[in-house]
């Protein structure tokens, strides 16, 4: 069943908000890696062309691909945008007025790779918090192959200059006109890799237990929320999964979960983002006794949260709405195969199915749009 054969008026096309954002509805696109940015860092024309057209195509949010913070250690891929120089915060005014103009708020996603880059414009060594090899290969989609490098241990000047790298991209974002940031806290990249006990094996007041771990993460949101006052939007990505780990689920799990949530809550976070990275919500969500993390950490939290996985799937979709799961929902896949999924939704109109060649053998715009063109000349 398509998410527009739903019966009723779908409960995800009902208005939302978070923290000051007035959201048409409740669908979001989920931050996506596109590595279309030229090799400096600076997003293009075509990239806004592409956050144009979600926005037209109806979604309530729009969150944008992960975008590297520093000249450091942060970026993760080659092509990945930055919002670190006067060039990058100038052209990412393009897409922040093409996404008003269509009538969405639009947020960025800032991102530290971590032990997990693959590729960066400045340097050839990682940085991540212990000197511990990561699992798997790096990923071909984004223009890596071959195992990962060993990261060198962060130190505590490398920590507080990577906190900085957030705190100052925040600001640039907000003066690139974005609705807000979403701290990249998911799916293995550095603030992950501090939270996770197999990658942090540090003795300081890093490592150690869970209320440790998270410290880096709440620490980013603090001093971000300190910089740009009360009312800008600061969310973060959270998951269990992450992108060369699908079945990595929090050791301690609820307990786990309300630690991390309480922090983050604590330092400031406007909305905290569960994404499923490589798996369905269903099957990231279920904690021990039937509670989902998503359900979770909007008790614990008190604040909006976004979830992620399959949630083109109507049922699925509503039932996490209906039963209190999540005030808002991200969807990834199946919005690069409807950029007007929302739109589609509302009129009763079916949908395309994602298909993987579309993101391949890279996840670029240009890949993309070469894989509709084939369809269309296809008469597919
Ligand atoms: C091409 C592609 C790029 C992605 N890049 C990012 C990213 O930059 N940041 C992030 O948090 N998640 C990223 N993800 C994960 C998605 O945001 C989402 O969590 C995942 O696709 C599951 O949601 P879905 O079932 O709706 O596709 C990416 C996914 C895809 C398919």
């Amino acid at each position: 069943m398509s998410i527009s054969s739903f019966g009723v008026r779908h409960p995800s096309l009902e208005p939302g908000r978070i923290g000051g954002l007035e959201l048409a509805n409740r669908l979001a696109v989920s931050p996506m890696t596109r590595v279309s940015a030229a090799p400096d860092g600076t997003p293009t024309q075509e990239m806004a062309d592409y956050y144009a057209e979600l926005a037209r195509g109806g979604f309530g949010l729009v969150i944008t691909e992960g975008t590297y913070t520093d000249t450091l250690y942060s970026q993760g891929y080659l092509n990945q945008p930055g919002i670190v120089s006067k060039a990058q915060v100038a052209a990412w005014r393009e897409t922040t007025d093409r996404v008003h103009a269509a009538g969405a708020p639009i947020v960025l996603q800032l991102m530290h790779a971590g032990a997990l880059s693959q590729g960066s414009h400045y340097r050839k060594d990682t940085a991540g918090p212990s000197a511990v090899p990561p699992l798997g290969e790096k990923m071909p989609e984004y223009g890596g192959h071959g195992r990962w490098a060993t990261p060198r241990e962060m130190s505590p000047a490398d920590i507080e200059e990577a906190v900085r790298g957030f705190v100052i991209s925040a600001v640039n974002a907000r003066e690139a006109g974005f609705d807000g940031i979403e701290v990249h806290g998911a799916n293995g990249y550095l603030l992950d890799q501090f939270l996770t006990d197999y990658t942090n094996r540090r003795d300081d007041s890093y490592g150690g237990p869970i209320a440790n771990r998270v410290r880096l993460a709440a620490e980013v949101v603090a001093a971000i929320r300190a910089e740009v006052g009360p009312s800008f939007c600061v969310g973060i990505r959270l998951s269990q999964t992450k992108v060369n780990d699908f079945g990595h689920r929090w050791p301690g799990g609820a307990h786990d979960a309300e630690v991390v949530f309480t922090a983050l809550a604590d330092a400031g976070a406007t909305y905290l983002h569960i994404a499923s990275e490589g798996r369905d919500w269903i099957e990231t969500a279920r904690l021990a006794g039937g509670a989902t993390i998503t359900g979770l950490a909007r008790r614990v939290s008190g604040l909006p949260v976004i979830a992620n996985g399959g949630m083109h799937e109507p049922s699925q979709a509503a039932q996490v709405l209906a039963d209190g799961h999540a005030d808002v929902l991200s969807v990834g896949r199946w919005a690069l195969a409807n950029p007007d999924l929302p739109r589609r939704l509302a009129e009763g109109a079916a949908l395309e199915d994602f298909d993987h060649m579309m993101v391949q053998p890279m996840a670029t715009l240009d890949n993309t749009r070469r894989w509709r063109a084939a369809g269309a000349r296809a008469g597919v």
